[in-house]
């Protein structure tokens, strides 16, 4: 069975290629320090009956930010303070022989469920994405991600969003 687990030593992380080589080589080098060290948290999809080492199929990254309130467009940001927490997606990928199978999306509801956690636990207006490319943007913004006015390659994904698709995706 497939399941959604923070990245360990057991993952077969050598292996794992999505087509794009700074997202490989973050996985391979920088995921499990940054987890060390506080600075994000990376969570693959994997086989859970699998013997070590275990094939990636996918992974997110999550880390806390900090945004200014006038970032976002002016009917979110009336009523909130000028600094606001929120949790930033930042990296996804799926296993290039898999794309296109919905594990993209899978992950993205697992990166959801992860900031509902955190929203019931510390609070967070919702999730934030840089988008690398046009296709990026467009894949995000099918789920519901919005462009802030300040740039259209970062998205934001109000936490009211999450919790309407959380339910929709029965999670
Ligand atoms: C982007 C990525 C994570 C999508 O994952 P995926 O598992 O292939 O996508 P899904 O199967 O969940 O896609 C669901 C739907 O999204 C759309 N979609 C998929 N890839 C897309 C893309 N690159 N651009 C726009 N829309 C896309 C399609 O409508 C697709 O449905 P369809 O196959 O029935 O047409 C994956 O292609 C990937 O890892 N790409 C390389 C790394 C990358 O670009 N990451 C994003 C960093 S900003």
């Amino acid at each position: 069975m497939h399941r959604i687990e923070l990245l360990a030593k057991s993952h077969d992380r050598d292996e794992f290629d999505c087509g794009n080589e700074p997202l490989n080589l973050f996985l391979k080098r920088t995921a499990r320090q940054h987890a060390e060290r506080g600075i994000s948290r990376t969570f693959v999809l994997a086989d859970d009956d699998a013997a070590a080492p275990k094939p990636i199929l996918g992974f997110f990254s999550l880390n806390i930010c900090q945004i200014k309130s006038e970032m976002l467009a002016p009917g979110e940001a009336k009523k909130l303070p000028r600094d606001v927490s929120g949790v930033r997606l930042g990296r996804l990928a799926a296993a290039k022989a898999r794309q296109r199978q919905g594990i993209g999306k899978a992950l993205l509801v697992a990166a959801m469920g992860k900031f509902s956690e955190i929203f019931n636990t510390a609070g967070g207006i919702g999730l934030f994405v840089d988008a690398k490319d046009q296709d990026a943007k467009l894949y995000y913004e099918q789920f519901g991600f919005v462009s802030m006015p300040s740039n259209d390659f970062q998205l934001f994904l109000p936490a009211k969003t999450i919790h309407e698709a959380l339910v929709a995706f029965d999670q």
